[in-house]
């Protein structure tokens, strides 16, 4: 099997972890070409992703957009270095249109695969973006299944050292969206009706904030948003300023308590350098709020396209992953598994919280 050099792999991405179809082709650090679909718009009077709904549509759209995305990039199957895909975590039907197509590319044309950690590459997405120099840093994910805090240290050395005990940053998102009559995804809405609210008209708890720890908690904010609603709406509807003030102060307390965890996280580790990643993370009140309070940390936003599902971090991850294994994997693409949940096989559970990338591991 012919591999070429690590550092300009021709790398076909394939992200299907949740209600976005991608496909990318990247050759090293430049992207050569990216197909993109999304379900949301069928989710979206559910007031959430409906798996089966997602895992069709991924079905539906996989083969036109590796086409569309092979002839973009003018690259032909055969001249592929390497096949990366998200393994996991997210949907397991989603996921699984998206590895079995990878695994029929690499098992066909005799290609390397890797499967990639979707929570990992949002956090590698800043460091791929401003290249190796960025090590040492701390990555906080907020997206709609994830809030983690990882310390990454060297290419190979990546330890998750904080995450949400209950709902995701997003999930919370998500879930007041709904209670105030919104649309899924209900993140980009709350910041929407935000802009014209009153960020201090309600005072929501910040759970877990003033602890010791960088562990996140979300359900206890969502419940405290559903009990004043519930009381505000009891004489009739809410009114529209009623709602913007809802969205403001409930987004406040989101962004208070993940700009105080992940600050004081990269404070405490001794870096210089905070990545964000995943799609709450396009939300501006959390990225002004974040550089507001930063001091002297240097604070890597992606750009919005990039903090949101895609596969370009899928192969950006995966072009490291066999950069930074000093053997040729011996894993075949049928070996392969996909997975659903991040902490059960991300934590490595002899050594605790860290894991290696390389996939020879
Ligand atoms: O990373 P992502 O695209 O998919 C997952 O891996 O989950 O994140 C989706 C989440 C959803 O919960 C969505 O509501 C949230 O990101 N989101 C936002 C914003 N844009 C997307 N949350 C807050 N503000 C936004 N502007
Ligand atoms: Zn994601």
């Amino acid at each position: 099997m012919k591999v070429s050099s690590a550092s300009d792999l021709l790398t076909l991405g394939i992200e299907t972890s949740c209600d976005e179809t991608g496909v990318c082709v990247l050759k090293g650090r430049k992207v050569l070409a990216e197909a993109l679909a999304s379900s949301a718009p069928l989710h979206s009077r559910y007031g959430g992703v409906v798996p089966e709904m997602a895992s069709r549509d991924h079905l539906e759209k996989i083969l036109g957009l590796l086409d569309r995305a092979l002839t973009k990039a003018r690259v032909r199957p055969a001249e592929l270095d390497l096949v990366a895909a998200t393994g996991g975590p997210g949907l397991l039907g989603s996921l699984l249109v998206g590895t079995s197509a990878a695994k029929a590319l690499a098992l066909s044309l005799n290609k390397p695969l890797v499967f990639v950690d979707h929570v990992l590459a949002h956090a590698y997405t800043g460091a791929w973006l401003l290249g190796e120099g960025i090590f040492p840093f701390v990555a906080l994910v907020v997206s709609g299944g994830h809030t983690v805090l990882f310390h990454w240290r060297t290419l190979n050395d990546v330890r998750v050292i904080g995450r949400t005990t209950d709902d995701a940053a997003g999930e919370a998102f998500d879930k007041t969206a709904k209670l105030l009559g919104l649309n899924y995804p209900g993140g980009p809405e709350i910041e929407r009706l935000a802009r014209k609210g009153n960020p201090a008209a309600y005072r929501f708890p910040r759970p877990r904030m003033d602890e010791d720890n960088y562990d996140f908690s979300f359900s206890g904010l969502k419940t405290s948003v559903f009990y004043r609603v519930r009381d505000l709406s009891a004489h009739g509807t809410l009114p529209p300023s009623v709602k913007r003030d809802l969205a403001a102060s409930f987004q406040e307390a989101a962004c208070d308590v993940l700009c105080a965890k992940a600050i004081g996280a990269a404070r405490r580790k001794g870096v210089r350098t905070l990545v964000v990643g995943g799609g709450v993370s396009v939300n501006r009140r959390l990225r002004d709020l974040l550089v507001e309070r930063s001091g002297g940390l240097r604070v890597v936003f992606p750009t919005n396209e990039l903090c949101v599902d895609n596969a370009v971090m899928t192969a950006a991850l995966g072009q490291a992953m066999v950069r930074s294994s000093r053997r040729r994997s011996s894993r075949r693409p049928l070996d392969f598994k996909a997975y659903s949940d991040f902490f059960k096989t991300f934590c490595c559970p002899s050594s605790g919280k860290s894991y290696k990338i390389s996939p020879s591991s």
